[in-house]
């Protein structure tokens, strides 16, 4: 008896099951236990320019890239945001700032303008840490990811259709045995949500006005690498231009559990979000420094 290889096995239970490209993007199902089967149904996850990749202080290329800019990240939100579940991470969309206008970046690698649209979070479990870029070889607990889209593209689709559609900030975190942490209050309210949204398409809307760089901290902004890569979750576009900063934040030892009892669509625990490295192959990684640094080193 000839038994197909299990590869092929995998393959055509793919095909069978009932999902498709045609759905939205918070529709699209994929699972962290068979990351190496996304490439069946979405073949760019086999392609080139994927993330995420490790980063090492070593071997990047110490260019004087230009600063970042952060344009109304400091400026209130006009709503309240919604928190949601969506069976892969908790995200919310973005909301505009009191100015009518989303938060924007550009600078680093970005030669246009791009507007933050989506963040999100990808984290490990009590056995496992879970952070999708490593620094200098090391994984961190968690990692927040804050989309942006390039203004001169009208939709997602579009954008992700082009090598500079999207532009992706990476914040990694590191768990503290502290039990307060005073200076990132957006991140709180963020944490605050999370005992809200432990179920599938749940959805949570904190009481506070926030800034889009209340996540963010006292984070030192300057200090980033920048790389050319893709979305680490189906349809794994390259259409990425990665920004991670290298300052890892703290993260309370009490709060970084609440992302283990969210659980997915099926009604199970929602652990491990992250996808595993991807090869760098040619690609170049940059490394912006403060200028201090390059003048006493
Ligand atoms: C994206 O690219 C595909 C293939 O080139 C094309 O068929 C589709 O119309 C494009 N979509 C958008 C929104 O540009
Ligand atoms: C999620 O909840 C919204 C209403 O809160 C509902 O309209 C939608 O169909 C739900 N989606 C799924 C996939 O269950
Ligand atoms: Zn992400």
């Amino acid at each position: 008896m000839h038994f197909p290889a299990i590869g092929d096995f995998y393959k055509r239970l793919l095909f069978l099951l009932p999902f498709a490209t045609e759905m939205p993007p918070e529709d699209r199902r994929f699972s962290y236990e068979a990351p190496m089967q996304w490439q069946y149904l979405y073949p760019q996850c086999g392609g080139v320019d994927q993330s995420p990749v490790p980063l090492n202080a070593q071997k990047v290329i110490p260019i004087g890239l230009p600063p970042l800019h952060f344009g109304l990240y400091d400026e209130p939100f006009d709503e309240l945001l919604n928190v949601r579940n969506n069976g892969h991470t908790v995200e919310f969309s973005v909301p505009t700032t009191v100015y009518g206008e989303r938060p924007y970046i550009t600078g680093g690698l970005l030669e246009d303008f791009y507007e933050a649209m989506a963040v999100h979070f990808h984290w490990g479990s009590a056995q496992q840490k879970g952070s999708e870029h490593l620094l200098n070889g090391r994984r961190y607990d968690l990692e927040m990811h804050i989309v942006h889209r390039n203004t001169k593209y009208q939709s997602d689709e579009e954008a992700r259709n082009q090598t500079d559609g999207l532009a992706v900030l990476a914040v990694l975190f590191k768990v503290v045995r502290t039990n307060y942490i005073y200076y990132q209050p957006g991140f709180t309210e963020i944490l605050g949500s999370l005992l809200h949204v432990g179920e599938f398409n749940s959805s949570y809307t904190p009481a506070a006005f926030l800034t889009l760089g209340s996540l963010l901290g006292g984070l030192d902004r300057g200090n980033f690498y920048a790389y050319k890569g893709s979305l680490t979750t189906p349809p794994c576009s390259p259409a990425v231009l990665w920004h991670v900063f290298a300052e890892v934040l703290p993260i309370s030892h009490l709060e970084l559990p609440k992302f283990w009892q969210l659980r997915n669509r099926y009604g199970r625990p929602l652990l491990n979000n992250f996808r595993p490295l991807q090869s760098l192959e040619r690609r170049q990684v940059f490394l912006r420094r403060p200028l201090e640094e390059y003048l006493w080193s």
